[in-house]
């Protein structure tokens, strides 16, 4: 924790004269492991200044703790609907509190991660960001708020927050790796980071390797397999990317971005539309390879959307914007793409040069790694369920899962680079019992996870509850899990496949189900992951796990709620869900 951080570090105390001028504690609020990234690249660069630095998860520290700290950097991403990140959300309630000490003597500033594409951009950064004002704190630069290209901004909110910090105290230089200059934080990965300050002009965030969102390595994709029955109602395919002579090493739990490409058609369609050919010049490069690689032409963004209500007051688009509330044009939007919003503005849909700057940059796609390094050294892993949907209309694609199924095994290349989630891991004690839920493709990590105990003969208990539409269709990696049950390494599975019977059965269920051990295994010391979708799975999954602990205790629904905040911040209860 950070009590131990700041004992041990101050246990390594370097002369006097070779302390730091001062110590920037970063705190970095986290659900993909970016943010907790990202700290330990500002941590580096406090370093390369001359600064002591360490980085630690919000839910780590007190606001008692917080008083105590001179020069605060926050690095925070946002969850879900403008929620605070996993293990930001204790450290938010405490600081909300009616009783939180006042915070005179902190200089502070917030980074945020987030994506305009979303209402509630950056909540999570400027609520802190607010708060701490409130409390009296003082900020030493003003707030930036990263939209899904953070890279840049970052780096600037770094160098400048640095570069301030170090003259304002005096600082002279790189420091030597001592006790005290540590990233705390608490992870391998963090302070594996520290030789690439991201202020100092270093690699961008991304990997344990050269490769990166800006300069992505090409891998060739080796394996593409449907796991689901042709018959299933989703196609889930599994995917191998050859590592080669990248020098990628991953860890079971990261992500792999990858880097996708539009389909020729939808682009084809669009040019259509637009009247141009393709060959037009777009700073330099020709519209139809722009379309192609550079935008994204499925999701409307907001932008868009606004530009066609404004403009095409005769579209459907624009009636249902000024006459409807919010939900009716979120459900209006639902399952449309930038090609029905053009096709519903008629004559009055933009051209070309209009258009190009009202769609966002093509974003990579980040999947949860489904291999472990240690099975699978040279291959990274993937389990995902391409998109596909239709209307009596049209038919739809998704971007990535659908060029993953159609397209990019016959390309020389396939863009990709590691997402280190640092905090989604085994438990470092082999011994450790792990509970993974993980329906649907949210078995991706566990699978992961049960490969990596399995090859380092972990004598740990390993639970799995995982579940889909149907047994017959769905079971995805059926014969590998009954082979990790023979061997013992799976030591029990729990099913659940919601339309297979007339009532729903759920993961949940199952937990409900078998409370009593569920308890038994946390009090064990079990850590307990979840991943998968977020918007309802995640939630539930949660309120079950409550009322297990609830029910088992006997003590009432706020020492279930204690219960489980306690594990949360032992980092026993993560989540990957998206
Ligand atoms: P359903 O589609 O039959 O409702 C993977 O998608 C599995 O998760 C499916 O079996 C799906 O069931 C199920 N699922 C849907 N909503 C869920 C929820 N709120 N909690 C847990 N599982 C859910």
């Amino acid at each position: 924790g950070f009590i131990a951080g700041i004992a041990a570090a101050a246990s390594r105390e370097p002369a006097a004269g070779d302390a730091p001028a001062a110590t920037v504690d970063v705190l970095f609020g986290t659900q993909t492991g970016t943010c907790e990234f990202l700290a330990g690249e500002v941590v580096a660069g406090a370093r390369a200044r001359g600064l002591g630095g360490r980085a630690t998860a919000l839910d780590a520290i007190t606001p008692e703790q917080l008083a105590g700290l001179s020069h605060l950097l926050v690095v925070t991403s946002t969850y879900g609907e403008g929620e605070m990140p996993d293990n930001a959300g204790l450290f938010w309630e405490a600081l909300q509190a009616d009783g939180a000490p006042r915070l005179e003597g902190l200089r502070y500033s917030v980074l945020g991660l987030g994506d305009r594409g979303y209402d509630d951009f950056c909540r999570a950064a400027k609520l802190i960001d607010t708060r701490l004002e409130q409390l009296g704190a003082v900020r030493l630069h003003d707030r930036v708020d990263c939209d899904v290209d953070f890279e840049e901004p970052a780096a600037a909110w770094t160098a400048a927050v640095l570069d301030r910090l170090a003259t304002e105290t005096g600082a002279t230089g790189a420091t030597e790796t001592t006790g005290a200059t540590r990233a705390t934080g608490a992870t391998g990965a963090t302070g594996a980071s520290a030789a690439s300050p991201v202020g100092a002009g270093g690699p961008a965030p991304g990997a344990r390797s050269p490769w990166n969102k800006r300069n992505p390595y090409p891998s060739r994709l080796a394996v593409n397999r449907v796991l689901s029955s042709p018959d299933s109602a989703k196609e889930i395919r599994h995917y191998e990317f050859d590592l080669g002579d990248s020098g990628i090493t991953y860890a079971a739990g990261d992500a792999l971005a990858v880097v996708p490409v539009n389909d020729d058609t939808l682009v084809g369609l669009l040019l259509e539309h637009l009247g141009a050919r393709g060959d037009e010049d777009v700073d330099g490069r020709p519209l139809a390879e722009v379309l192609r690689t550079g935008r994204e032409i499925r999701t409307p963004s907001k932008d868009l959307v606004a530009a066609l209500a404004e403009r095409a007051p005769a579209g459907e688009l624009a009636s249902v914007a000024a006459h409807g509330d919010p939900s009716d044009l979120d459900s209006w939007l639902r399952g449309r793409d930038v090609l029905d919003l053009l096709r519903d503005a008629g004559s009055a849909a933009p051209g070309p040069d209009e258009l190009l700057p009202l769609l966002r940059p093509l974003q990579a796609r980040q999947y949860s790694i489904s291999s472990s390094p240690l099975a699978h050294p040279d291959r990274i892993h993937l389990t995902v369920a391409s998109v596909r949907y239709g209307t009596a209309h049209r038919s739809y694609e998704g971007v990535a899962s659908t060029y993953l199924a159609n397209r990019a095994a016959e390309e020389p290349g396939v863009g990709i680079y590691l997402q280190p989630n640092a905090s989604f891991a085994v438990p470092a004690d082999d011994d450790a019992p792990m509970i993974m839920i993980g329906p649907g493709t949210g078995i991706a990590p566990f699978r992961g996870f049960l490969h990596e105990r399995a090859a380092r003969g972990a004598a740990g208990r390993n639970w799995l509850f995982f579940g889909d539409q149907h047994r017959r269709t769905d079971f995805v990696y059926e014969d590998e899990l009954a082979h990790l049950r023979e061997r013992g390494v799976l030591t029990r599975l729990d099913l659940a496949f919601s339309r297979d019977q007339a009532e729903k059965i759920y993961v949940q269920t199952r937990m409900r189900e078998r409370s009593r051990e569920l308890y038994g295994w946390l009090e064990d010391g079990a850590h307990v992951y979840v991943c998968g979708d977020a918007s309802r799975m995640a939630k539930d999954v949660e309120a079950a796990l409550l009322d297990v602990i609830a029910g088992q205790r006997g003590r009432g629904a706020e020492d279930a709620t204690r219960y489980l905040a306690d594990l949360r911040r032992a980092k026993r209860y993560v989540r990957d869900v998206y």
